[in-house]
């Protein structure tokens, strides 16, 4: 007679008991930079944030300096779930969309506040979803900042820099953004940028301050040209199943948090950029060429040929909503 009570109290200990006992989500974070930069310190305040607002249900272990995977790996381990978040550099996803490319595209925007326009804008946001049949699904963009050249050799005009060979990340658009100076170029992970500058594989680089100091790059390339001629921002992507199965009230709480992030990221990228900047100038192993007005011009002169030859692949439509975000208007 009390066999249905028995079994329904028997019912509720065990529903209890694997609530209490529900291991906690956990979020795997891999990036490729050192923590001390926008990104790495992005990685380190959502680990800080998670962990104080979703104690025991959800928990970020943070793999930074490449530790865990890599640029040649990275995407595939969050396609496997064997990692669940992951901020690449834009330039890296030229395998799963073509659209991004507009990132990469040289002079295309003034600067970092431009960047930002964009990625607030329709044409932006949308991008964020453009690779959801890949099962990557972008959460935000993070800054890092304006890319410089850096060199064995100075740089000053765009014919100094035929002959060279340069590093650069996997994408189509910085290939050619190098050929157009008559330079050769190389795609190496970013863990080994600094490996094949030293010892002579390739003799220039771009990248933004903080990537250049916090990976020592300075005291291996005598000349550091402030062109400020590209991007290098993060898409914060997550593997879609993955996402979109937490529970929406665990997903809607880490959307806040990355939203809090982002603008966290976002705001002290470039103070950031400017504070390496100043070590790197202070380090005096590099010499810093500033360019004037005249030279930038040759430099997006010879480089603007990008534009027209990949068009066709990132669409007019998105590079123009691109050039609408510069304060000042060029045609
Ligand atoms: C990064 O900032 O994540 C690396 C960029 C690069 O590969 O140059």
């Amino acid at each position: 007679m009390f066999k249905p009570i028995i079994t329904f109290v028997g019912l509720l200990l065990a529903l209890t008991a694997t609530a209490v006992e529900a291991e906690p989500i956990v979020i795997k974070f891999s990036h490729v930079v050192a923590e001390d930069t926008p990104k790495g310190k992005g990685a380190l305040l959502f680990k800080r944030l998670v962990e104080e607002r979703l104690p025991g249900q959800v928990t970020v272990e943070v793999y930074p300096n490449s530790t865990l995977f890599g640029d040649n790996n990275e995407l595939d381990a969050l396609n496997n779930n064997e990692v669940q978040l992951l901020a690449p550099s834009l330039a890296k996803f030229e395998k799963y969309t073509k659209q991004v490319q507009v990132f990469d595209l040289p002079f295309l925007f003034d600067d970092l506040e431009a960047v930002n326009r964009f990625q607030k804008r329709a044409k932006g946001r949308q991008l964020l979803r453009s690779m959801e049949q890949e099962n990557i699904t972008g959460l935000a963009y993070w800054h890092n900042g304006m890319k410089q050249l850096s060199a064995t050799k100075p740089l000053r005009m765009p014919t100094d820099a035929a002959g060279l060979a340069f590093r650069i990340q996997p994408s189509g658009v910085l290939e050619s953004q190098f050929a157009q100076l008559g330079a050769s170029t190389r795609k190496i992970p970013f863990g080994e940028a600094f490996g094949a500058l030293q010892n002579g594989t390739v003799q220039g680089a771009e990248n933004p301050w903080s990537n250049i100091y916090s990976k020592k790059m300075h005291t291996v390339q005598p000349y550091i040209t402030e062109t400020n001629h590209g991007v290098l921002d993060y898409m914060l992507v997550s593997n879609t199943r993955f996402w979109f199965g937490i529970p929406h009230r665990i997903r809607t709480e880490l959307e806040g948090i990355i939203e809090e992030v982002t603008y966290e990221v976002n705001r002290a990228a470039e103070e950031a950029n400017q504070a390496d900047r100043e070590r790197i100038r202070k380090a005096g192993t590099s010499e810093i060429i500033e360019l004037t007005p005249e030279q930038r011009e040759a430099w997006r002169e010879a480089m603007r040929p990008v534009w027209k030859e990949f068009e066709p692949v990132i669409g007019a439509d998105i590079i123009k909503a691109a050039q609408t975000v510069n304060r000042k208007q060029r045609h």
